[in-house]
């Protein structure tokens, strides 16, 4: 993790999270240029234009840390957009565990991976890219907007690692399949091999391909 400290705000950087989903270079070049080094400067814009674009970042490997005191909120409720070709994008008061129960990430966004390929299980890291994997989603990674209807306090949704297997969720998302109108959902097993012939949820497939991740 590096932070890069500045006036109104510092910025952390989670290189192994990032996947170049590149709303921050999009959105702040004057913060967030990938051809300058350091790439990136906080003294390039207010706390406010930081976190918003921060905020943009689908997997969390950016957070801004504001001097003000300010803090990102958990979007309420949570929201899963099973990504085209890619990974399933979470927003909310997400926790993802271990088969133990141990924390692997506790955010208010994360991409989790459902190709199987990648090395930093279950989170993404972009292996899905090589892996050429093609699975129908949504265009967007944030297809509720950033919808906030209960922002104070929402319900923590959490993801349980089954070794070999795959996710269980435990809480209420809207699930956006696509780019049409989303689930309301409870609850449920998501696939995380890549295989199942009901995706984004696990048909027990992951026996048949043999899937291996602790
Ligand atoms: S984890 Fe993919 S089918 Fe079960």
């Amino acid at each position: 993790m590096k932070k890069y400290e500045g006036g109104s705000a510092d910025i952390t950087f989670d290189s192994v999270r990032c996947i170049h989903a590149r709303e921050c270079v999009r959105g702040l070049p004057a913060v967030f240029d990938a051809d300058r080094r350091p790439w990136v400067d906080p003294e390039g814009a207010s706390a406010d234009e930081i976190a918003a674009v921060v905020r943009r970042c689908p997997t969390g490997a950016l957070h801004a840390i504001r001097k003000d005191g300010g803090a990102e909120e958990a979007p309420g409720p949570a929201t899963i957009a099973v990504g085209e070709d890619g990974p399933l994008w979470v927003r909310g008061a997400v926790v993802v565990e271990n088969n133990d129960g141990a924390p692997i990430a506790r955010d208010t966004r994360v991409a989790l991976c459902r190709c199987g390929q990648s090395r930093h299980k279950p989170l993404c890291d972009g292996a899905h890219t090589d892996a050429e994997f093609t699975a129908p989603g949504c265009g967007s990674t944030d297809p509720g907007n950033g919808a906030v209807e209960t922002p104070s306090d929402p319900e923590e949704l959490t993801f349980h690692t089954v070794p070999d297997g795959p996710l269980l969720v435990s809480g209420e998302y809207r699930l956006h399949r696509d780019d049409e109108k989303p689930s309301h959902e409870e609850g449920g097993a998501l696939c995380r091999c890549g295989s199942s012939r009901n995706k984004p949820f696990c048909d027990g497939s992951h026996k048949r391909v043999e899937f291996r991740a602790e």
